[in-house]
């Protein structure tokens, strides 16, 4: 009986060892690097050594493997057409020899992997996905701080940092010091840890990671946060609002370049052989103040609230005014410039809500005495009158053209 027993356990080891032995050859690297070799010519598999390639940069503490599948990655001459063999596009490789910086620096992806879904960053509890495509234009601005040197190679990052401005995120969001107080702050948003991501991730469709959220985020907002009516809650406690975070109808593009903007605000300090400083930019000439406060506006994320030109229009629940942010096109008629002043300087939580019982609207007009300097809110002043002038002006008939007229009478 014992001996059967031995017989028995020792033909199991015998399978399993075997099948161990039979599964290492059938790895995914190994499956590709045989591919590869049997297209080569037998005079150049000598160029090529087998097994795992193992890239050790201390600086940047990067351990990638990807070249065991990506052969050819820097061997132009031996290269496919087809994907794990074909030679990298461009000069990157020669700006950024292999040997010193490796690929996840800009890749991400989980560089130590050996298996394709793994090494791509496709698996649970890795929260550096590849970034593909154009994507991957969100990791150059953490060495190369003067990005404008090489903007001709990051389309999509510069695009997306003018359009965070030109849509008025500021007027919200603060970035490295900069913007307003109303929501998180987005200095390290491109990475921030899955586990805070959490709640909106329930929200949305698989995948599950950073780049698919910003995105659902930029497209919409409300309905990663729908908040909660009070019809479905229990007596006595509160609604809660949907976001307070505008819907803005980005285009497909814009979308795009947002994403990339905002995947490259990382938590990720290269050490400073690598990189590059940012070069001060030289302060904008205005040929009126007018235009120097149509820029303020931008600037400081005022659009975002008020809307581009000020037209308004943005929701804000339980606010009185019809639950939005005010237009600003007609203030010239309400205020005197020392009450702008004034009001732009100490902000304003809206008077009134639209009803008592509900909770207070979330978005108020913030103090913005500390942050814009005197002559540039006589320039927003000058900006907020015009728009007042620019209604009339637009206008042929009704009350505005007769005050028109009656402005003109008196000069
Ligand atoms: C086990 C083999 C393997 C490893 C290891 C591997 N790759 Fe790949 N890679 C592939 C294959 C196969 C493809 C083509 C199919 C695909 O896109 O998934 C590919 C495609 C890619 C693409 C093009 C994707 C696209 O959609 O155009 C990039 C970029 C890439 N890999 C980067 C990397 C980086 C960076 C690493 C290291 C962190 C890496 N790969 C490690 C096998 C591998
Ligand atoms: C300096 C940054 C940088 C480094 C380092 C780098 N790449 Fe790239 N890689 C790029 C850029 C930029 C592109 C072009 C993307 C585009 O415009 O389509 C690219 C494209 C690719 C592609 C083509 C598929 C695609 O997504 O366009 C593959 C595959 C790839 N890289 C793999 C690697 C591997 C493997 C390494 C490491 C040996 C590496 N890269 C190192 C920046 C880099
Ligand atoms: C880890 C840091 C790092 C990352 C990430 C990085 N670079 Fe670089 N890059 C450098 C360094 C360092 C040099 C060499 C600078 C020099 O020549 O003095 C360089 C050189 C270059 C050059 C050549 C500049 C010249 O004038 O010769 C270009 C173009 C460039 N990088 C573009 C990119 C792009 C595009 C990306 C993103 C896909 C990127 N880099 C990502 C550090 C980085
Ligand atoms: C009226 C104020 C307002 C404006 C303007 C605004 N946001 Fe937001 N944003 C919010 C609020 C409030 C949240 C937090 C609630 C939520 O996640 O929905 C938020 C959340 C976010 C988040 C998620 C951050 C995190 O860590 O959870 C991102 C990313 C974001 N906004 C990007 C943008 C971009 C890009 C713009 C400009 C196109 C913008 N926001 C304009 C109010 C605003
Ligand atoms: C975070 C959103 C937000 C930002 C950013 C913002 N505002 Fe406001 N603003 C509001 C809200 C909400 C009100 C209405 C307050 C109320 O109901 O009393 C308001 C009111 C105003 C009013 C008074 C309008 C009226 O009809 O009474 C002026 C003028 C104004 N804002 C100017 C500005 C300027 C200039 C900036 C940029 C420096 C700015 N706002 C940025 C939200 C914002």
């Amino acid at each position: 009986m014992k001996r059967l027993l031995f017989f028995i356990l020792t033909a199991a080891c015998s399978v399993i060892f075997v099948y161990a032995l039979w599964r290492d050859t059938d790895r995914d690297w190994t499956r590709y690097q045989h591919q590869f070799v049997k297209t080569l010519e037998p005079a150049n598999r000598k160029l090529v050594s087998g097994g795992i390639k193992q890239v050790i940069v201390d600086d940047l503490k990067r351990v990638d493997r990807c070249t065991t599948c990506h052969v050819a990655i820097d061997k132009p001459q031996l290269a496919l057409g087809e994907e794990p063999f074909k030679a990298h596009p461009g000069k990157y490789l020669q700006w950024h020899p292999v040997e010193k910086f490796a690929c996840t620096v800009c890749h991400g992806g989980q560089g130590i992997a050996t298996e394709t879904l793994a090494a791509h960053g496709d698996v649970k509890h890795w929260e550096e996905p590849l970034l593909r495509g154009q994507l991957v234009q969100s990791s150059c601005a953490s060495c190369h701080g003067d990005v404008q040197a090489i903007q001709e190679h990051v389309p999509l990052l510069v695009r997306g940092k003018q359009l965070f401005q030109e849509k008025g995120c500021y007027g919200c969001h603060v970035i490295k010091d900069f913007g307003g107080q109303l929501s998180v702050e987005l200095t390290q948003v491109g990475s921030k840890p899955y586990q805070l991501i959490h709640a909106d991730f329930e929200m949305m469709p698989h995948p599950h990671d950073r780049i698919h959220w910003i995105e659902a985020k930029l497209r919409a907002p409300r309905l990663l946060n729908p908040g909660v009516r009070q019809d479905q809650l229990p007596p006595g406690e509160e609604e809660v609002f949907p976001t307070a975070m505008p819907h803005f109808g980005l285009a497909d593009d814009e979308v795009k370049a947002l994403q990339v903007y905002l995947l490259s605000l990382r938590d990720f300090d290269p050490p400073t052989s690598y990189v590059t400083p940012a070069k001060p930019e030289p302060a904008p000439v205005y040929a009126t103040a007018v235009d120097r406060g149509r820029a303020v506006f931008q600037r400081f994320g005022c659009v975002g609230c008020h809307n581009v030109d000020g037209v308004g229009g943005r929701h804000n629940w339980n606010a009185g005014l019809g639950e939005e942010v005010p237009s600003l096109m007609y203030v010239k008629m309400y205020y005197s410039e020392d009450e702008l002043r004034t009001l732009i300087h100490n902000g304003r939580q809206p008077a009134y809500r639209g009803r008592v019982h509900r909770p207070v609207p979330p978005v108020f007009m913030p103090a913005w005495k500390d942050k814009i300097n005197e002559e540039d809110v006589d320039a927003l002043i000058a900006y907020l009158y015009s728009l007042y002038d620019k209604v009339l002006q637009s206008s042929t008939d009704g009350p505005a053209a007769v005050a028109a007229s009656a402005d003109v009478a008196v000069q």
